[in-house]
């Protein structure tokens, strides 16, 4: 019963991390327009998704939900159509408990009123918090919610939010097509900030915690590292750190900045196609951490055909000079049992940010990485 959807990570845009709940029908007009003047819908982003905040405070006399009349004076079909127009998705969002975080009125025993009202405006995508759920069964309440969705007949993609604490990789293939792993993120290298109960968590932070759950991810479901914060502020070096990282965890890439004043440095990165490409690989194997010694961290995720990407991240401020020999450090993924195969093959590699080739695998990778920035490659092999 789950949709055979979301064959590669869903890509795509959220409102949250920059708008909070000041989302409005204009937002919404200007993002779908942004998608096609800048070219990230050419570069694969798809899903424009509009999270906590686009309701009314009540349900109407019916139960219905309805968009709050001040953000979306014409309806909510209106901004879905608009969407639709610019060979866009849309997604919307909602949640298990008896309110959302935010505390508009949840789907808890309004599950399938709810899916059949999304199907009616069109909507292709379903993020589904965990807020306000006091003792609802987590895996219980997503499977209402997917239930939900099935019987409506519209392929509906399902973005499962619990951030953690009832494992959702464990059973989150079932029931949708994505899950949470970690709570919030924010935009921050390696920060952590509390907030009474719960941690709001940087890029590292979040990499670094759910790491060991990559069994789980695969074509049609997938750990979701959050919504990115990639032009929120860090620097243009840890932006791409950030997209690399999320790339190679073949994580959604679902964008949280304000695509109206992305600066081009920002927008360079976000419809990188050679790195997209890493993310959206057809076998949909995560990468792994395959070294992290002194400042230097090495990621390595297996690719169709044979190919491999790599994504070495200098975790210090001063710049890194590598001098990397192929042979002394095996390449090798226990998880999909794929290798490097420096006997059988030579590789060519290339650079996919200066998008320019560095030979091949039979000389010493040499490269300067600045502070905080990444040198990510792909590798292809020929038949020695
Ligand atoms: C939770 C989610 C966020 C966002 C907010 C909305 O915190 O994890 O991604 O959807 O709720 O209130």
């Amino acid at each position: 019963k789950v949709q055979n959807i979301a064959l590669t990570p869903p890509m795509g845009w959220n409102s949250w991390n920059t708008f909070g709940t000041e989302i409005n029908e204009q937002l919404v007009m200007d993002m779908a327009d942004a998608f096609v003047d800048l070219g990230l819908r050419d570069a694969g982003y798809e899903y424009l998704v509009l999270d906590d905040g686009w309701m009314a405070k009540e349900r109407d006399e019916d139960n219905n939900l309805v968009a709050d009349p001040n953000k979306f004076p014409n309806g909510m079909k209106k901004v879905v159509d608009y969407v639709h127009a610019r060979r866009l998705k849309f997604g919307i969002y909602n949640c298990a408990g008896n309110k959302t975080c935010a505390g508009y009125p949840g789907s808890r025993s309004f599950e399938y009123q709810d899916a059949k009202r999304y199907a009616q405006w069109g909507v292709d995508f379903l993020k589904y918090d965990w807020c306000n759920t006091e003792n609802l069964n987590a895996k219980g309440a997503y499977e209402t919610m997917r239930d939900a969705l099935y019987a409506t007949g519209r392929p509906i993609l399902f973005s499962i939010c619990e951030w953690g604490d009832h494992e959702p990789w464990k059973w989150g293939e079932e029931m949708g097509h994505m899950w949470r792993v970690t709570g919030d993120i924010i935009n921050c290298w390696d920060c952590t900030v509390g907030h009474g109960t719960w941690s709001s968590l940087g890029v590292w932070p979040i990499v670094k915690l759910r790491k060991d759950i990559r069994q789980y991810a695969g074509p049609g479901h997938w750990n979701d590292f959050d919504m990115m914060e990639v032009g929120n502020g860090m620097s243009a070096a840890e932006d791409r750190v950030h997209f690399s990282l999320w790339a190679m965890l073949a994580s959604p890439l679902i964008m949280g900045n304000d695509l109206r004043s992305a600066a081009q440095e920002t927008i360079e990165i976000l419809t990188n196609e050679e790195v997209i490409a890493v993310n959206q690989d057809s076998l949909g194997i995560q990468a792994y951490c395959h070294s992290d010694e002194g400042d230097m961290e090495i990621w390595a995720k297996p690719l169709a055909n044979g190919e491999w990407a790599l994504a070495f991240v200098n975790m210090a401020k001063k710049d890194i000079q590598i001098n990397y020999d192929w042979n002394k450090h095996p390449v090798k993924d226990d998880l999909s049992s794929r290798a490097l195969e420096l006997n059988k093959n030579i590789y060519k590699i290339r650079d996919l940010y200066h998008h320019k080739d560095l030979g091949n695998t039979q000389s010493f990778l040499k490269s300067n990485i600045k502070g905080h920035d990444v040198l990510m490659l792909r590798l292809e092999p020929n038949n020695k």
